[in-house]
């Protein structure tokens, strides 16, 4: 690929491009190159009509990706649904824009991969509208456009100029480099779309809500590692709760085998010390919670695999790992409310009391993980919520519901806060 001396502006960004069909879709061949030049990973998928333009051949050669067609095929949805598509993506792209292609997403029609992609995301669109000046004009068209823009869309052009038809007017798809510039920008803010309805409304709207989830794996060499038995359920549950609360949820999820919770931007790690690193990134926040059993301690690795040598087995010094919810309880910018959860196999109230105060947060989820409790892994829980002001103890519920009232609680103590309260 060339490109060698250009500024890697989209390094790790994920780009789903969505190609229309019109004559513009070899304008958006070029599109390809450009952002991948610019470190930028690109899917493509492609309408029916586009593929009369362009073959999927020449889209998979410059993506170097499998390119999606089809909104039934039992392999893409073995190896990925088609929803995770977009959910992967860090912006939808779609170039050309047709005036159908307009009107099926405004109407949230899905009757294609392509439709259906834009209706299941929660990503935001970018549209590079190309047609003819008419139909550009018409005032179906019109109306279409300002209903994307209503529900959060982005726009690139189209530009004025000479139609492939002969007519001369505004139509004609802007050019690669300037629906790179608009791609570059709209990473820079907002990536979600916003939310309608209840959510938009919903108690957490406007706030961010920062949430750990799931074990950490600490590396002994390059094949083994030190885990716990966390599943990640209730973390999961606690971040699906505040983003249907309408927060602005960051996940920072160690290892689990769960989905990503709709709606929440969910970054990967594997050990203690990625998710501290992963959690002063996502800062400042009005609320972090520290769902993670985040393991005490970690191994100094080593760089290749420990082989038995001798007779006694290898002994490993430990070294503890840093304290997340404590550091986060007493950095400069400390989130409005800081919620722990403790994890206990006995005396599991006077542990959380302790935990409370040693770790300076507000609030601690305990529960009792003792064996024949099925807390670990399992789906229900018995809570307690303790707080400077009592402890308050929850009959067993689903995770869901754990995390529904927890979410509910900290709206409350949120907007208390801010009516002085
Ligand atoms: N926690 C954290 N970082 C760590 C350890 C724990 O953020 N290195 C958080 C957990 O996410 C949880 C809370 O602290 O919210 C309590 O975790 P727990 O493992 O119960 O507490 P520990 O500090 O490890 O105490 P102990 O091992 O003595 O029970």
């Amino acid at each position: 690929m060339s490109g060698q001396n250009i500024a890697q502006s989209l390094g790790g960004k994920s780009i789903l491009l969505v190609v229309g069909g019109g004559v513009a879709a070899y304008k958006s061949l070029d599109l390809v190159r450009r952002l991948r030049e610019r470190g930028a990973r690109v899917r493509v998928v492609m309408t029916k009509a586009a593929k009369e333009f362009v073959t999927p051949l020449a889209f998979t050669s410059l993506s170097n990706e499998k390119v999606h067609d089809d909104l039934f095929s039992a392999t893409d949805e073995q190896a990925m649904g088609h929803i995770q598509l977009s959910r992967d993506a860090d912006l939808i792209v779609v170039a050309p824009a047709t005036a159908h292609l307009l009107a099926r997403a405004a109407q949230g029609l899905c009757d294609d991969l392509a439709a259906t992609l834009l209706l299941a995301t929660d990503k935001r669109a970018l549209y590079a509208p190309a047609m003819n000046l008419r139909m550009w004009l018409a005032p179906a068209t019109r109306r279409n456009v300002a209903l994307l823009k209503q529900d959060g869309a982005l726009f690139v052009g189209p530009e004025d100029g000479a139609m492939a038809c002969g007519e001369y007017g505004p139509g004609r798809m802007s050019e690669p480099l300037e629906i790179v510039a608009a791609i570059e920008a709209a990473l820079k803010g907002e990536t979600r779309r916003p939310l309608q309805g209840a959510a938009a409304r919903g108690p957490l709207s406007g706030r961010h809500v920062v949430v750990t989830s799931g074990p950490t794996h600490e590396a002994i060499d390059p094949v083994r590692y030190i885990a716990n038995r966390s599943s990640g359920k209730q973390g999961h549950a606690v971040a699906a709760a505040a983003a249907a609360a309408g927060g602005r949820v960051t996940l920072v999820s160690g290892p689990v085998t769960l989905a990503d919770p709709a709606g929440c931007d969910v970054v990967r790690v594997e050990s203690a010390c990625e998710m501290f690193a992963a959690v002063e990134r996502a800062m400042p926040a009005d609320v972090f919670i520290g769902a993670a059993a985040v393991a005490d301690w970690r191994v100094e690795a080593a760089a290749d695999k420990i082989k038995k040598e001798g007779a006694g087995a290898p002994a490993f010094a430990l070294v503890e790992n840093p304290d997340i919810l404590a550091a986060v309880s007493h950095a400069a910018d400390r989130p409005r409310v800081v919620v722990g959860f403790a994890a206990e196999t006995r005396d599991v109230i006077a542990h959380a009391k302790e935990k409370l105060i040693r770790k300076g947060c507000d609030l601690i989820v305990a529960n009792d993980v003792s064996e024949g409790s099925g807390v670990f892994g399992g789906d229900a829980n018995e809570a307690h919520f303790v707080s400077p002001a009592g402890v308050e103890s929850w009959p067993r519920m689903s995770k869901e519901a754990v995390a529904a009232q927890l979410v509910a609680r900290l709206a409350d103590i949120l907007n208390k806060s801010e009516a002085g309260e």
